[in-house]
């Protein structure tokens, strides 16, 4: 089934280094290689690593065919979208001038609507929008998140990667209190996934308590893999490797069931903040039988 309207997500964490990148172009490129959909990758991290893994890093004008062209002279995605290297897969670039962004629009009225503006017309013209962020609260992620259907929290299986998890989602849930009631949690994924004692319990922990407070953790997790090394190497996404085999799988799946949940217009209950709250708690203090592992390596079942 297609969505008869793009489908806006947004990846976010203010974590840095948590795969959200990486989840945003591999997910990209099997939606739109593989399963044959269109898709706008929107880069809104000045550091650019999306635009660069989607191979388009010298293949734009840069006075004309960027975010910041756009949201600076009220541009529309047509005007400055290119097309990638890829089938069906369409980006919007990042540069540094995005750092301007903040100074420029702050969390005003036009700040907080600049991507509903940038993607009139777009939802017509694509099946997926992926909107890739900086790991912090920012203009740019607010005003991307007033203008998704969904956002998804990558992570990986460590309780850092939990550290400002509740101000995000506090966040995402101010949007759409004040700006966007169509915004839902799409769910936490996690990536780099190890066959180790340590994620395994974690990943129990982290799964119990995000059900409770009504967060999914979305099946499967990504496994390490080498290939996402060599993806970067090459600027393009390990899933697009001959070479990537685990991480392809997984991805794959997780592609399968986004698309699965977001095409059947899945319910999301808004999160349950207070509850969230208190597995941050539990996280800091460390001592939840959960998270009390035996030392040694063990073969685990993955996700
Ligand atoms: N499944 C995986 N296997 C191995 N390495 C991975 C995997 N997923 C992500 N990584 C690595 O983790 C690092 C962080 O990933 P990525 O750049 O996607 O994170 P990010 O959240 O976008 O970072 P930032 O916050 O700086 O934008 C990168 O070096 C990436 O290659
Ligand atoms: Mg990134």
């Amino acid at each position: 089934m297609r969505p008869s309207k793009a489908q806006i997500i947004t990846f976010a964490n203010i974590k840095g280094g948590v795969g959200k990148t990486t989840a945003v172009t591999n997910i990209a490129y099997l939606l739109g290689v593989e399963f044959g959909k269109k898709v706008l990758v929107i880069d809104a991290d000045d550091q650019g690593n999306a635009t660069k893994a989607l191979g388009v890093r010298d293949r734009f004008d840069r006075r004309e065919e960027t975010l910041w062209a756009a949201l600076s002279r009220k541009l529309s995605f047509d005007q400055v979208m290119v097309e990638s290297a890829f089938a069906n897969i369409w980006v919007i670039s990042s540069t540094k001038e995005l750092k301007n962004a903040q100074t420029e629009f702050g969390r005003s009225a036009r700040g907080l609507k600049l991507f509903k503006h940038l993607l009139k017309g777009a939802t017509n013209q694509f099946d997926y929008i992926l909107i890739d962020t900086k790991p912090q609260v920012n203009i740019l992620l607010q005003a991307a998140l007033a203008a998704s259907h969904w956002y998804l929290i990558p992570s990986f299986p460590e309780p850092d990667s939990y550290d400002g998890f509740l101000d995000l989602v506090s966040e995402c849930e101010e949007i759409c209190d004040e700006e966007n009631d169509q915004l839902k949690c799409l769910g936490v994924m996690l990536s780099c996934v190890k066959k180790i004692p340590a994620h395994e319990s974690y990943i129990k922990f982290i799964g119990k308590h995000l059900k409770q407070a009504r967060v999914q953790l979305l099946k499967p997790g990504i496994r390490v893999s080498n290939a996402v090394a060599t993806g970067s190497l090459h600027s393009c996404p390990a899933v697009s490797l001959a070479s990537a085999h685990s991480v392809k799988e997984d991805y794959r799946k997780l592609t399968k069931s986004l698309m699965k949940a977001v095409e059947a217009g899945a319910k999301a209950p808004r999160p349950d903040l207070p509850r969230l709250g208190v597995v941050k708690d539990n996280l800091a203090q460390g001592h939840e039988e959960d998270l009390l592992i035996e030392d040694g390596i063990q073969e685990i079942n993955l996700l």
